[in-house]
């Protein structure tokens, strides 16, 4: 699968963004840096992937050890996450957006343990208690906001934001916060833009009035479904880091799209 056949007819601006100069490789590879920088210092957030092997989202990391060590959330961030939690729940036209609970981990269960929903995940398919584990990580993590995905009464879904403060680099300093988003739907009710309704009106909510300055996401380039999702909620393909990440199967190396959205794109 090669990105460029996600949805260069769909998508005019992210086929536009799809002929990278090499500024645009320098400032992307710049990008990873700070990111990791951030990590280094312990500061809010860990960094901006959906599926990659250093996954910046810091509860779904198998180093927890990691997210105990991140002293405090920076007041920006706490605040951003108070605003868009005290935004939930929601009513889309088919879901309820809530926040997840402990009591959602069999039924995150249910889609998470399997391959065809994981192999663009940051973690393998996971038994009843990987998944009451992640959920635990996920709740316990003050950067992050978890959000259940309710069809008819019943939990099909997640979308996961994680906030860190868009400015890292001293003197300067912004009050601006930044965040990754990821996201999970059942097989059963995929192809029905479930997932895309549920996200756009998170996104909706993250960049709105009042809201914060930059959603950006990490994809696998094979993972289709989610290259579209993007495109259709307007998300720019900033770049892609090429054969970053060996496929499970360890044959493969797969390319890494960066996918964002900011507040001044709307
Ligand atoms: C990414 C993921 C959530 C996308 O799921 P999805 O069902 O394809 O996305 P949506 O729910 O938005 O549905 C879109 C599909 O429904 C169709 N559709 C049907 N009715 C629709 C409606 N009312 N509105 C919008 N789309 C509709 C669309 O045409 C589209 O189908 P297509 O891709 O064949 O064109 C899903 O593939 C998934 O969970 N994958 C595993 C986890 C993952 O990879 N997460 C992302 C990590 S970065």
């Amino acid at each position: 699968m090669n990105h460029t056949g996600v949805c260069g007819a769909s998508c005019p601006r992210a086929a536009r963004t799809r002929g990278l100069s090499a500024g645009t490789v320098w400032l992307l590879c710049c990008a990873r840096v700070v990111t990791l920088r951030v990590s280094h210092e312990g500061l809010a957030t860990l960094g901006t992937m959906c599926a990659s092997p250093e996954p910046s989202d810091p509860a779904d990391s198998p180093d927890v050890a990691a997210v105990a060590a991140v002293p405090a959330v920076a007041a920006p961030v706490s605040a951003a996450h108070a605003r868009i939690a005290g935004e939930l729940p929601r009513q889309t036209s088919r879901l309820v957006l809530r926040e997840l609970t402990p009591a959602d981990a069999a039924a995150v269960h249910a889609y998470r343990s399997v391959p065809e929903v994981t192999r663009y995940l940051g973690h393998p398919p996971l038994d009843p208690d990987g998944a009451r584990d992640l959920v635990d990580r996920w709740l316990a993590d003050p950067a992050g906001l978890s959000v259940a995905l309710e069809l008819d009464g019943a939990v099909v879904g997640d979308v996961r934001l994680w906030f860190w403060p868009s400015s890292v680099k001293a003197p300067a300093t912004s009050e601006e916060v930044d965040a990754g988003l990821g996201y999970a739907l059942h097989p059963g009710q995929q192809g029905q833009g479930l997932a895309t309704e549920a996200v756009g009106e998170i996104v909706q909510l993250v960049l709105g009035p009042g809201g914060i300055r930059r959603i950006t996401t990490r994809v696998f380039a094979a993972a289709t479904p989610s290259s579209k999702l993007l495109c259709r909620l307007g998300f720019h393909l900033d770049g892609v880091d090429r054969a970053a990440v060996l496929a499970p199967e360890g044959e493969v190396w797969w390319d890494d799209e960066c996918w964002s959205l900011l507040r001044s794109d709307r």
